[in-house]
């Protein structure tokens, strides 16, 4: 009759897991879920800093309706360009379902600029191994600076979901020897064709 009188001293029920078991486990979910937080933050800070892979910054706009009347992505404009500093920048169109040019060429181990828009809808523009990850929006300019070390090429599909014709939506860079690019006409480096 004595230990019935006061339920906290009643022992539990078959089933009912004591207050101390449930608050010891939550703590090491709690623990695990900080660990792996942490630890994805710092893989975002680690290849943030150490690869440059990092969301495209700028914000320039654009009026996709006329990119072909006149301004920077003109046809004749578009492929890759040498600036006077040596570096190249690469124009492209991107719209369903291709990349205007179909293919460029940059030389390896220089500075390679980016510049894409969009005459339609969201595209997106990857290059594997590189830290060339954007997504290109119509109305909007992406760019993205890079370097390629390795010679050979790219080829990926837009990683955006565009519509039926996105899965063969391909992007193709060539990184090829500085001598060979520097003996490339400008319409040579603006496609794939002398391969
Ligand atoms: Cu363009 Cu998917």
């Amino acid at each position: 009759m004595a230990e019935t009188s006061n339920p906290l001293s009643r022992p539990l029920p078959d089933g009912i897991v004591p207050a101390e078991v449930v608050a010891r486990t939550e703590k090491r979910w709690i623990i695990l879920m900080a660990t792996m937080l942490l630890v994805m933050l710092a893989i975002i800070v680690v290849t943030g800093i150490a690869s440059a892979m990092h969301p495209p910054s700028n914000v320039e706009v654009i009026d996709p309706a006329t990119l072909h009347l006149n301004g920077e992505f003109v046809e004749s404009n578009l492929g890759a360009a040498v600036e006077p500093d040596g570096s190249v920048t690469v124009r492209f169109i991107a719209e369903q379902y291709n990349f205007v040019p179909h293919c460029v060429q940059v030389p390896v181990d220089t500075p390679v600029k980016f510049r894409l828009t969009s005459a339609d809808v969201v595209h997106g523009f990857l290059l594997p191994d590189t830290n060339v990850n954007t997504m290109v929006v119509p109305g909007f300019v992406a760019e993205v600076r890079t370097r390629f070390d390795d010679l050979g090429e790219k080829a990926m599909p837009c990683h955006e979901f565009c519509g039926l014709g996105h899965h063969a939506m391909w992007a193709h860079v060539h990184v090829v020897p500085k001598e060979r690019f520097a003996n490339l006409t400008p319409l040579q480096r603006t496609s794939c064709e002398s391969h």
